[in-house]
C-alpha cells in the first residue's frame, strides 16, 4: 500500500507485518495469556539490552521516565545537562516536578563531556544526574559511556538517568557498559513500532532510591511499577495490548538482526548521510559526536526546507526540518529503525534532483 515514508526522527516506519500484529482480538489485561505474553516481552527485552537490569514496558510516551525522574529518583538536587530542546524538556520536568535541578549548559551543536559533569558535581550535592544520550534537535550523541564511567568512579550514590528515546534499537546500547541506573527509551522511533508505549532498564540502586522517595505519584511509581510485575507478572494499569502484541513481534526481528547488526546498519546510514552533507552543506553537531539515528544537517546554502518537504510530499517522502529555533537553518534526515542503506541512497537521489545538488 503507497504510504508515505517517513525520514524523520520519529515516529518511523513500521513494518506492515507488525502493524497487523495490532489487529489481534483483546485479551483480558489479568488474564494468564496476558502473562506469558508481557513475560516474554521482558525476557526478550533482557536478551536485547544485554543487561542483568530490571526491564520494564509503560503504556506511556517516553516523557513518562522524565516524570519518573522528578518524581522518585531525584531526591534533594538533580544536574541536568542540557544541549537541545530535549534535554531542555528533562531538565524542565525535573524542575516540574518540584525538585531542584541545575542546568548544565552547553551551545547547541556541542557535546556534554565527562570533565563538564565531574566539574559540576565536585561543586554541590547532587543525588542524580540525567543526561539525553541522543540529542534529537541537534543531532549531537552525547558520551554516555564516559560520562557513565567517571560518575561511577567518583561519584557512586549518584544515580544517572540517560534519554535514549531517538537512539535505543539503532545505537548500540547496554546499560552495564554505560553504567547507567535508567535507560529509557519510546517505541516509535529506532525500534520502528507506533508511538504509545516506553522501553526502560533501571538498576536496583534506582528502585532503592525510588523506595526512599515520597510524593511518586500513582502511574509514575516506580516502586509500584516493580512490585506490581514482581507479583503478577502484569502492569499495573491497563496496558495498550494491541501495542504489546506488536512489540512482542517486532522484538523477535530485532533479536534476529542482533543489536551489533542493527547499530552497524544505523552507523552506515549515519556515515553515508554525513559524507553527503558535508559534500553539500556541513554538519551542525560538533566533529567525532554526531549521531548514529539522525543527522542534523547546516543548511549552508540556505535552501528552503519546507519547500523541499512539499516536493518530496509529492513522490511519498518526508524528512525533517530543524527543531524549533533551528528551523530552516538545519534539517535532519532520520535514518532510524527500518530503512536501510539502499532506502537511503533512494532518498538523497531524490533530494539531489529537486535541489539539483
Ligand atoms: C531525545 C528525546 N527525548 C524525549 C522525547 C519525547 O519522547 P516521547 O514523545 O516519546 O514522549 C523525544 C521525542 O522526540 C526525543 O527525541
Amino acid at each position: 500500500m503507497s504510504h508515505k515514508r517517513l525520514w524523520i526522527p520519529g515516529p518511523t516506519e513500521v513494518d506492515a507485518e507488525v502493524l497487523r500484529e495490532q489487529t489481534r482480538w483483546m485479551i483480558g489485561h489479568r488474564s494468564a495469556e496476558y502473562t506469558k505474553l508481557y513475560e516474554g516481552i521482558i525476557d526478550k527485552l533482557t536478551k536485547y539490552f544485554q543487561t542483568k537490569q530490571n526491564v520494564c514496558t509503560l503504556t506511556a510516551s517516553g516523557t513518562i521516565w522524565m516524570d519518573i525522574t522528578g518524581r522518585c529518583i531525584v531526591k534533594k538536587k538533580a544536574l541536568a545537562g542540557v544541549c537541545g530542546a530535549f534535554s531542555k524538556r528533562m531538565y524542565q520536568t525535573i524542575a516540574d516536578c518540584g525538585k531542584e535541578v541545575k542546568p548544565l549548559d552547553v551551545k547547541w551543536g556541542r557535546a556534554i563531556k565527562p570533565e563538564m559533569v565531574l566539574s559540576e558535581l565536585q561543586k554541590d550535592e547532587y543525588d542524580t544526574v540525567a543526561i539525553v544520550q541522543n540529542e534529537t534537535a541537534t543531532g549531537v550523541r552525547n558520551p554516555i559511556a564516559e560520562i557513565g564511567k567517571a560518575i561511577n568512579r567518583e561519584f557512586p550514590d549518584v544515580i544517572f538517568v540517560v534519554d535514549a528515546v531517538s537512539s535505543a534499537g539503532g545505537d548500540y546500547l547496554v546499560p552495564e557498559e554505560l553504567n547507567t541506573d535508567i535507560l529509557f527509551t519510546s517505541t516509535q522511533k529506532c525500534f520502528a513500532l507506533p508511538p504509545g508505549l516506553s522501553i526502560a532498564c533501571y538498576s536496583t540502586a534506582a528502585l532503592k532510591r525510588a523506595g526512599e522517595v515520597p510524593g511518586r505519584g500513582h502511574y509514575t511509581d516506580l516502586k509500584a511499577i516493580h512490585d506490581y510485575y514482581g507479583k503478577k507478572h502484569q502492569n499495573p494499569t491497563t496496558p495498550n495490548i494491541s501495542l504489546m502484541y506488536a512489540l512482542d513481534y517486532q522484538l523477535d526481528r530485532m533479536l534476529k538482526e542482533t543489536p551489533k547488526g542493527r547499530y552497524e546498519r544505523h552507523l552506515e546510514m549515519a556515515e553515508y548521510t554525513r559524507a553527503w552533507a558535508r559534500k553539500h552543506f556541513d554538519m551542525f553537531p560538533e566533529k567525532g559526536f554526531e549521531s548514529v539515528t539522525v543527522s542534523t544537517i547546516e543548511n549552508t546554502r540556505g535552501e528552503d526546507v519546507a519547500e523541499l518537504n512539499q516536493e518530496l510530499a509529492k513522490r511519498d517522502y518526508q524528512i525533517a526540518n530543524g527543531y524549533g529555533e533551528l528551523k530552516e537553518k538545519t534539517f535532519r534526515i532520520g535514518h532510524m529503525g527500518e530503512w536501510t542503506p539502499d532506502d537511503l541512497k533512494s532518498l538523497l537521489w531524490h533530494i539531489d534532483e529537486i535541489w539539483g545538488l
